[in-house]
């Protein structure tokens, strides 16, 4: 079969080469292929049941579309670029493998609702695949914080020391935001599950199709309502990818404070050999390659992002070809957040190690207790804006005397203030001004361990639930 003769005896003349090539998105749609076969089986299922083709030619075809599986999954069949594209090749290989029969295939369907419906199906599946990897990883941050709920760690504003913190509670801020990614893939899910299949090119077809048993084959939720808008809808797929963004911003933060807390000024984890590489000149280096990478590729899914909505924004209605362009995105989007869930996820169960002596001696040398000693003055009726000044005062004559809050005598703290007593240093010793913050949703060692306990029984909850 020739290019011209692809399409219809419309075209007397085949496709420039170079065009040819252009044109053609085989080269990357071919991930498509299991669900174009799938799509085109439940098509062909749904063209016998109304009538619209023998009962034994939707056989034939199913039995074709099914060969076809065998032959690709068995590295038999590879289509070349001069099938165009992945629904081409398929249609031109059920020809040659059951007859004119195979012609039928693609009556009352287009490639407009059939691009859509692998599309999605693709999609959806991905979506469940990168939620099981988002699930995962929060039984390695959960894991993680079991067995540090009371290892310190400095806490920081503006990257400077403010208030120290239960690592737990640090490594649990992380499961909150997985959460919503999680919950977010699910709506976008249900969203991303609904058929395009028997819009046609964009308004619908003569046959007395059943969109609804089609769908029901297929295990989508619902079909478009509005044929226009399910050959042309690409919400879904901008949504998958401001989905990925966030979870790649999310899992790039914890990359930054890896590759912080890995340096030797913070030397608060070990990064151990199996997650890090060495420098092809510096034989002492031991590098953070993981969570660099992940916070590198971060940036190419926010790419994508905005690639997908300015494909988008100039599209008249129905179908065009520019749609042709949101494969690779998807793709990529896809790919990538996978890969990096999957990293970071290893990083974190087996490429670093946290110090807790490190961490502890930190938190033990800074002013990071400071807001404890206004709340201290604040506690025995001392209005909090007086003690914070006082306090301020403190914190630099201690400065420049080279002391710390815990250094100095009752008589310095009660020179200060009278209302200062022997408890003040309990006050502001490490573990109680972590202990103390047991508001909701604070630091405090209870609050943690309860957080803890709630964030277990919630990820129980999801790894059972379906979307
Ligand atoms: N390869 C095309 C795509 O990915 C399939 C749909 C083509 N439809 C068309 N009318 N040219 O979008």
């Amino acid at each position: 079969m020739t290019q011209a003769q692809t399409w219809s005896q419309r075209f007397e003349s085949a496709l420039h080469p170079a065009i040819a090539r252009f044109n053609a998105s085989i080269g990357f749609d071919i991930k498509l292929i299991e669900y174009d076969l799938t799509g085109s089986q439940a098509h062909a299922r749904m063209l016998g049941k109304c009538g619209i083709i023998s009962p034994e030619e939707a056989t034939q075809l199913v039995e074709g579309l099914e060969q076809i599986r065998q032959e690709y999954r068995s590295g038999q069949f590879t289509p070349g670029i001069d099938a165009e594209d992945v629904h081409f090749a398929v249609e031109r290989r059920l020809t040659e493998l059951v007859g004119d029969v195979g012609k039928k295939l693609h009556t009352a369907r287009s490639r407009n609702d059939q691009v859509g419906t692998d599309t999605r199906l693709y999609l959806r599946d991905r979506i469940q695949g990168i939620r099981q990897r988002i699930l995962a990883f929060q039984e390695v941050l959960l894991k993680l914080a079991e067995r540090h709920v009371e290892t310190p760690i400095p806490g920081y504003t503006h990257l400077q020391r403010a208030q120290p913190l239960s690592l737990a509670h640090h490594l649990l801020a992380y499961v909150e935001m997985a959460q919503r990614d999680w919950e977010r893939l699910g709506e976008i899910y249900r969203r991303t599950n609904i058929s395009p299949l028997g819009s046609g090119a964009l308004a619908g077809t003569t046959f007395p199709i059943d969109r609804h048993y089609a769908a029901e084959l297929l295990g989508f939720g619902g079909v478009y309502a509005n044929s226009l808008d399910g050959v042309s809808d690409r919400d879904f797929a901008i949504e998958f990818a401001c989905a990925s963004s966030l979870i790649l911003m999310h899992l790039s933060r914890l990359s930054e404070e890896v590759i912080l807390w890995s340096s030797e000024e913070f030397s608060f984890v070990t990064l151990k050999d199996s997650c890090s590489t060495g420098s092809s000149i510096m034989p002492q280096k031991k590098n953070p390659d993981v969570p660099e990478l992940v916070r590198g590729k971060a940036g190419r899914v926010f790419g994508h992002l905005h690639g997908l909505l300015v494909l988008m924004k100039g599209l008249p209605l129905a179908y065009n070809k520019d749609l042709q362009e949101d494969k690779e995105a998807i793709f990529d989007c896809v790919e990538t957040t996978d890969a990096c869930l999957e990293a970071m996820t290893i990083l974190l169960e087996e490429g670093l190690e946290f110090r807790p002596e490190r961490l502890a001696a930190a938190v033990a040398e800074d002013f990071s207790n400071a807001t404890d000693v206004a709340d201290y003055l604040a506690a025995k009726g001392v209005p909090f804006r007086e003690a914070y000044n006082l306090v301020g005062k403190v914190v630099r004559a201690s400065l420049a005397a080279g002391k710390l809050l815990k250094d100095l005598t009752l008589e310095e703290w009660q020179a200060l203030h009278p209302q200062f007593e022997e408890d003040i240093y309990a006050a502001i010793a490490p573990e109680r001004v972590i202990s103390a913050r047991n508001s909701y949703g604070g630091t405090g060692f209870e609050r943690v361990r309860e957080a803890l306990a709630a964030a277990r029984d919630r990820w129980e909850a999801c790894k059972n639930s379906t979307p």
